[in-house]
């Protein structure tokens, strides 16, 4: 152990027991700023417990630890402190994408070992907690030992107990709908069991998000309210029985709070991110983000069908319009959907007629392809498997072979099935196939088969965008060659519900969903029209979303016959970048507005913008993020005069053009249902 002194001065304190029989052995360390500070101890019956204090005040009261097992004793009770080790970073590290170029990682770290009495078998059990000045991540190490092999854990007892009331924003875990719900606002002590990340903000102000990072051979977790402001991890099922098995040594993704006095410190955090692991994946300057349109909403509105017949949307002919209007408005993709045989049958949930190398008569692929490289533009593959990995696992590598070979670096995947719906039929990716296992879209199963999906479409040079995913954690630092997904409803719902989203949603999602990375979200509805009625958004909305929901692959969704419409408009599109050197929320509270600055990666340009609610508001904004010295030329795209989401004035939009300069301001009327977008270029 080290000396007393020593630890101290790293911020950590182990305090030495007056009378070692009577009085239990606490661990305590502190956030690089001090601000967060972390007891460890054993509880009365000898169960480990975790505590934090913020800038003085409780915030979570102390909480539980441990395992249940299907196979043994649990590992909740009957633990002592064995000894407590220290570290710390201090780091800035690179992405080769993202809402910004470099990430600061500070934190100060202490791993706590527990061993369990000889009537429990004497297990070990070791966490690593690392405190940083936003926000706390704790992970269990499982060391090897005698006695315990493998672990099979029923479910976790991770506990949360929240000690200042507020208000959360969630959507519920385990439902059939996977991520795809509209969010709630309820008192903390109204939810039930949330997804992560799960929102919250205090009367006091201070921001919470509840998450995890790294998720990798291991079940997703959610939030299961216990009683009152309590909540502990519990783990999505498996068709095995216990949730997860794993052998030992291993370690469970980190559990993450963001902590923040306000929303931006919720937003410009980095907490999951810097808790993954580097780059396993080397040179991905393969990687590429980019703006892309689709023969897509002419699906999701039912115009059009991914099955073959008189209506089907993938034709060669076809694609090749959108290629073409994809080289004159510089989108650098084309997504095609149902240009491959398996759509014709009942494939929702079932999938074991995908093929992935096959087109349909009327689509040659490599026609299709060809066209799109004399024109520079790149088609965007898709493999839908309908929740089916077992075929999909199959025959995924012959996919991407031929994508490679056709010169597609990004594919779209997707797993439409309902919860507990994913059929697979090994026990891991490539193991031996057995009979028919049900799982869910984030159970241990499926999270194995996302990482076997993206290390193989590394193998290829092939960026994936998953639909219907597991929940993000972080792990693009890790392969930054999964460039995005879904997670969460995204523009389709707009096409099948009047204001089926609503005009809270995009604002919600800003400080819920969006906490956990990209989002391929598919704004640029610019007719704001869906199959059952208008979208919850002004046109100036549209455009905001390009700034609210961050993706390196962002798609323009509209018809290109309505894009065409509104070359104003579309101005803004072809210019908006999908890799940032810079983001910063810099007005916002959450479910209500989000607007951010984004510096271009690729040049000196600024771009401000973001999405309202249904309550109208006029905005502040200040240019204080610009460089100093320096005009620049404003090109505002607004709500107009009475606009609303409301009526028919969702498409009233208003234009302006002024000089703006660090430390200048600007006021910016949101409509209800409204947005803005800006443009600042050096003069
Ligand atoms: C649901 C996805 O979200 C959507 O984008 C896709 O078009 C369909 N599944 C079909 O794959
Ligand atoms: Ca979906």
């Amino acid at each position: 152990m080290k000396p007393l002194a020593l630890l101290a001065s790293a911020g950590i304190v182990i305090a030495a027991p007056a009378m070692a029989q009577e009085t239990k052995p606490q661990v305590t360390a502190q956030s690089p700023d001090g601000s967060i500070v972390l007891t460890v101890t054993i509880d009365n019956d000898s169960r480990p417990m975790w505590s934090l204090t913020r800038k003085g005040k409780l915030l979570i009261a102390p909480s539980k630890l441990g395992f249940i097992l299907t196979d043994g004793l649990n590992m909740t009770r009957g633990f002592a402190i064995e000894s407590s080790d220290t570290a710390k970073g201090d780091d800035t590290w690179e992405q080769p994408w993202g809402e910004r170029r470099f990430v600061k990682d500070t934190y100060n770290q202490v791993t706590v070992r527990f061993k369990q009495g000889k009537t429990y078998g004497t297990r070990l059990m070791n966490v690593t907690f690392r405190l940083f000045d936003n926000g706390v991540g704790f992970r269990y190490e499982i060391p090897e030992q005698p006695g315990l092999k493998t672990m099979k854990i029923a479910d976790e007892t991770t506990e949360f107990d929240i000690v200042p009331k507020g208000t959360a924003w969630w959507i519920p875990g385990g439902e059939w709908n996977r991520y795809e719900q509209v969010y709630q606002k309820t008192p903390i002590d109204a939810v039930s069991t949330a997804h992560t990340p799960i929102t919250m903000k205090l009367e006091d102000g201070t921001h919470l998000s509840f998450h995890e990072a790294a998720l990798v051979d291991y079940a997703g977790y959610w939030f299961k309210r216990a009683t009152g402001q309590t909540f502990r991890t519990t783990l999505s099922p498996s068709s095995r029985g216990p949730r997860v098995v794993r052998d030992l040594p291993f370690a469970t993704p980190w559990r993450t709070v963001r902590i923040a006095d306000d929303a931006e410190g919720l937003v410009d955090n980095d907490l999951e991110l810097n808790l993954n692991e580097p780059n396993k994946l080397g040179d991905v300057s393969w990687v590429k983000p980019g703006r892309y349109i689709g023969i897509w909403w002419g699906m999701i509105r039912n115009d059009w069908t991914w099955a073959e017949g008189p209506k089907h949307g993938a034709t060669t002919e076809r694609t090749k319009q959108y290629i073409d209007y994809a080289a004159k408005h510089k989108f650098r993709g084309v997504l095609v959907e149902g240009w491959n045989k398996g759509w014709n049958g009942d494939w929702f949930g079932h999938g074991d007629e995908f093929s992935f190398t096959q087109a349909t008569p009327d689509f040659d692929i490599e026609a299709v392809t060809k066209y799109a490289a004399k024109k520079g533009v790149k088609l965007i593959g898709h493999h839908e498997t309908g929740g089916n990995i077992a075929n999909y696992e199959a025959n995924m590598d012959a996919g991407f072979a031929l994508y490679q070979k056709l010169g597609v670096d990004t594919v779209k995947t997707g797993y439409v099935a309902d919860h507990g719906g994913v059929i697979a039929n090994t026990d891991y990716p490539g193991g031996p196939v057995g009979p028919v296992r049900m799982e869910w879209h984030d159970g241990q199963r499926q999270v194995e088969h996302h990482l076997a999906v993206v290390e193989d479409a590394a193998k290829h040079h092939i960026a994936i965008d998953a639909h219907e995913p597991v929940k993000d954690t972080g792990l693009r630092r890790t392969y930054p060659n999964w460039v995005s997904r879904e997670g969460a409803r995204g523009m389709e719902y707009n096409a099948w519900g009047k204001f089926a989203n609503g005009p809270d949603h995009e604002p919600t999602l800003v400080y819920t969903r969006m906490l956990s990375g990209p989002m391929d979200f598919t704004p640029g509805v610019l007719s704001l029209e869906g199959a059952n009625g208008p979208l919850a958004s002004t046109l100036a909305k549209q455009l905001g979303l390009y700034l609210a929901i961050y993706s390196p692959i962002q798609m323009a969704a509209d018809f290109i016959e309505q894009l065409d419409k509104y070359p104003r408009e579309m101005n803004f599109i072809e210019s908006v970048p999908t890799d940032w050197a810079e983001s910063h929320l810099i007005a916002g509270e959450v479910g209500d507005y989000a607007i951010f600055a984004r510096k271009d990666r690729a040049s000196p340009r600024w771009f401000v913008g973001g999405v309202n609610d249904a309550t109208a508001r006029t905005v502040t904004l200040k240019f204080d993020f610009l460089d100093a010295g320096k005009s620049y030329k404003a090109s505002v795209w607004k709500d107009g005069e009475g606009a609303t989401y409301e009526t028919e004035a969702r498409h009233n939009i208003a234009y302006d053009t002024r000089t703006v300069k660090k430390g200048d301001t600007m006021d910016v009327w949101l409509a209800p249902g409204g947005g803005t977008a800006i443009r600042l270029e050096p003069r």
